[in-house]
């Protein structure tokens, strides 16, 4: 059976078809609304719904045909229920139930951080349940133990700011474009190691929560010392952005690589966009295979938000025993915490 996927929950419009016999994934298409969303500085959420309207027809015919197979073949159509942005969801959300309706086929409403931490399932040599799985996204920051499809059990999260959201704010301080993450990012490869060191937040606080919102205060504060009322120079600019990559990336390490320990497993799924910073892979790569654990990413194309994901999670949810939807009535869920979910 085909599974259809569609993702709207934020700026990324993307549809993919998943074939549940062969288990794989035969096509994704994919829409950024980065450039649209760059001249206000972040995401205007009407200006993001409207896109998504825009580009999810041609979306779906691209991966229709990609994949060389017809919408007759589609046995279940999946989007992403929530959470995230209202206006971008009801896009995804009546579009997939419309569609379903038309087909006669039913539907699988799918937690979008559900979709990110299975997504490495789709690389070559996926993790097995159960493993321990850091979510860092725009929008989240949590640890979580990952026992099967819809078993997933919160050992921690963030108190204020999510690692995204940090990256995104900071950057924003900094005078870095929109998107900030991947920016700042950059601009930390060519900063000098140890120039600053900036404080690991709750890295002591015996629990598994985060705290990113101070970092962030930290770096205005050093910031405006350096510049003395004038404006940084480049090396400068560099060596704060390493700065703060290095202290946040120091503690979503250790802390992952403590949740995996206690939670005395092996493994460790990292997913959602901060996914694809290259020095948190990099630390907890060598990290990691000191403490004997096997890290898990998802392919570069699939760590930030995208279609595959979502029809992946409707997929293996329908495997699992999940009872579809009839297609027609929906709501979405802008606000709906990942431990509530079951099969
Ligand atoms: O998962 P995602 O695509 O969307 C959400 O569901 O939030 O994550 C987007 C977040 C943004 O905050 C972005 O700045 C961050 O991921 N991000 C990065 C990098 N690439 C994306 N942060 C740090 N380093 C990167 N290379
Ligand atoms: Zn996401």
């Amino acid at each position: 059976m085909l599974v259809l996927g569609i993702e709207s929950s934020c700026d990324e419009t993307g549809v993919a078809l998943y074939a549940t016999g062969e288990g794989c994934l035969l096509a994704h298409a994919l829409h950024t609304q980065v450039a649209m969303h760059r001249d206000y500085g972040g995401v205007v959420p009407e200006l993001a719904s409207r896109d998504h309207i825009r580009r999810v027809v041609p979306l779906l015919r691209r991966a229709l045909a990609d994949s060389g197979r017809s919408l007759a073949e589609v046995g279940a159509v999946a989007y992403t229920q929530g959470p995230g942005l209202a206006g971008a969801l009801l896009v995804g959300a009546s579009f997939a139930e419309a569609l379903a309706t038309a087909l006669g086929v039913p539907t699988v409403p799918v937690h979008h951080l559900e979709g990110h931490l299975l997504s490495p399932l789709l690389s070559k040599t996926p993790p097995r349940f159960p493993f321990v799985a850091l979510l860092v996204s725009g929008g989240h920051t949590q640890l979580m133990r990952v026992a099967g499809i819809g078993d997933y059990a919160l050992l921690g999260e963030t108190l204020d700011d999510a690692a995204g959201e940090a990256f995104d704010k900071t950057a924003k301080l900094l005078g870095l474009g929109y998107p900030g993450g991947p920016a700042l990012a950059a601009l930390a490869e060519r900063g000098r190691p140890d120039v600053h060191r900036l404080p690991r937040p709750m890295l002591g606080s015996g629990d598994l929560d985060f705290s990113f919102s101070g970092l962030k205060t930290a770096v205005l504060v050093l910031a405006r010392e350096l510049a003395g009322g004038g404006a940084l120079d480049a090396q400068q600019q560099a060596d704060l952005a390493r700065a703060f990559q290095d202290a946040i990336v120091e503690v979503l390490v250790r802390k992952s690589l403590r949740a995996v320990k206690e939670c005395g497993l092996q493994q460790l799924v990292v997913a959602g966009g901060v996914g694809a910073n290259r020095e948190l892979r990099r630390q907890l790569d060598a990290r990691a295979a000191r403490a004997r654990v096997s890290v898990f990413y998802p392919e570069l194309e699939f760590c930030t938000d995208n279609g595959a994901m979502i029809a992946l999670a409707g997929a293996l949810r329908l495997q699992a025993g999940a009872t579809a939807k009839p297609a027609g009535a929906f709501a979405v869920r802008p606000r709906w915490p990942l431990a509530e979910l079951t099969v």
